[in-house]
């Protein structure tokens, strides 16, 4: 299985809703690339905009998941909410920490982010969007 299939209907991640799904299949793709670069060949600047495209994204997606939630009435949204505020909490902490020179943290940062993340998304998003679990 590919790890952009996991988020597909009927993959292990998928929380049912596809808009959702592509986001995270996307999300998972971002992460994963910035490690790669991060640990790899990418200057700083590069890891600095990647990570700054990842920060928008993750903005745009939790406003996305946070309005549906709200659409469906979920009593899960605020707990999600307040997860949402955590993680870009961390990653500004994160992103502070690059731009300010200390580029050697932020593979470890992106380790702790892309945990935190996926722990979100099979604690929170799987169960407050899929219906039949
Ligand atoms: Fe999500």
């Amino acid at each position: 299985m590919q790890d952009s299939e996991l988020f597909n209907a009927g993959g292990p991640l998928s929380t049912g809703v596809a808009e959702v799904d592509r986001q995270h299949a996307r999300l998972g793709q971002m992460l994963g690339r910035l490690v790669q670069g991060a640990a790899g060949e990418s200057s700083t600047p590069e890891v600095q905009e990647g990570f700054q495209s990842l920060v928008a994204f993750l903005n745009d997606h939790f406003a996305t998941e946070e309005a549906i939630l709200e659409d469906m009435g979920s009593d899960l949204l605020s707990a999600i909410a307040d997860e949402h505020r955590e993680i870009m909490d961390f990653a500004s902490l994160a992103q502070s920490r690059l731009d300010g020179g200390q580029a050697q943290s932020i593979l470890k940062d992106l380790f702790l982010l892309e945990d935190f993340v996926f722990k979100h998304l099979v604690t929170m998003d799987v169960k407050a969007l899929r219906r039949d679990v």
